[in-house]
């Protein structure tokens, strides 16, 4: 099933509550969250208690990308915060299926990002430990910048994989999609649509809609 995600990171804070209703009721799936430490990217966004108090009043489901170094030491914080996944990088996690195994002991969906240099092997044996595969198109650390045109081979060669090990896992990307690309991306092997500016920019009930309306015609 083809999901979108909107990434309140391009969102107004001081209308935060607002926006994510409004994402939500316009048919957004997903809401995702980007969790920046200032060392595993170069930016600090936002954490637990911005992520517990949105809680309270949404729906949604909630995916935490966390862009942090050996995210395991907050995966139960995150956990107690709201979370119902939780996405960690390949490249910040010394014990990797150590890593996955506790995000589903707490009862949550797990997912792996992989930044757009790492290539695809990092995930050769973990294809069982995992819910959702997450292919940057972006370096990651700051929203609005431009998606990287070698993801879409990236993408196809995944989708082969999964193909050819006949696994069912959702196939998350992530940085720079807009309108004129998403159709182009699900092509290639992506059905979890992440976007952030061209949700949150200009009337975000007409930007949902509009990528849903794309997203269904890809289904
Ligand atoms: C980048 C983040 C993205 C970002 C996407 O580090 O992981 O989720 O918010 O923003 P756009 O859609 O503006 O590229
Ligand atoms: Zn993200």
């Amino acid at each position: 099933m083809n999901k979108l995600a909107p990434s309140i990171l391009a969102a107004d804070f001081f209308r935060l509550g607002e926006q994510i209703s409004a994402v939500e009721k316009a048919g957004a799936q997903l809401l995702h969250i980007d969790v920046m430490d200032g060392a595993f990217v170069p930016s600090i966004s936002f954490g637990m208690p911005l992520i517990k108090s949105i809680r309270k009043n949404s729906g949604l489901v909630f995916d935490v990308h966390l862009m942090i170094n050996e995210p395991d030491r907050y995966i139960d914080d995150f956990a107690a915060s709201g979370a119902d996944m939780i996405t960690v990088h390949a490249e910040a996690c010394t014990h990797l299926n150590r890593t996955l195994s506790h995000i589903r002991e707490k009862g949550l969906k797990a997912g792996v990002a992989l930044n757009p240099s790492t290539p695809l092997n990092v995930l050769d044996y973990i294809y069982d430990d995992v819910d959702m595969i997450l292919i940057m198109s972006v370096n990651p650390g700051f929203g609005g910048q431009k998606f990287i045109p070698g993801t879409m081979d990236k993408l196809r060669e995944l989708k082969k994989i999964l193909a050819a090990k006949n696994k069912n896992i959702d196939v998350q990307v992530d940085g720079g999609i807009n309108l004129n690309n998403v159709a182009e991306v699900m092509a290639a092997g992506a059905n979890v649509i992440v976007s952030g500016s061209s949700v949150f920019n200009g009337d975000i009930d007409s930007n949902v809609r509009h990528f849903l309306e794309i997203m269904g015609e890809n289904e």
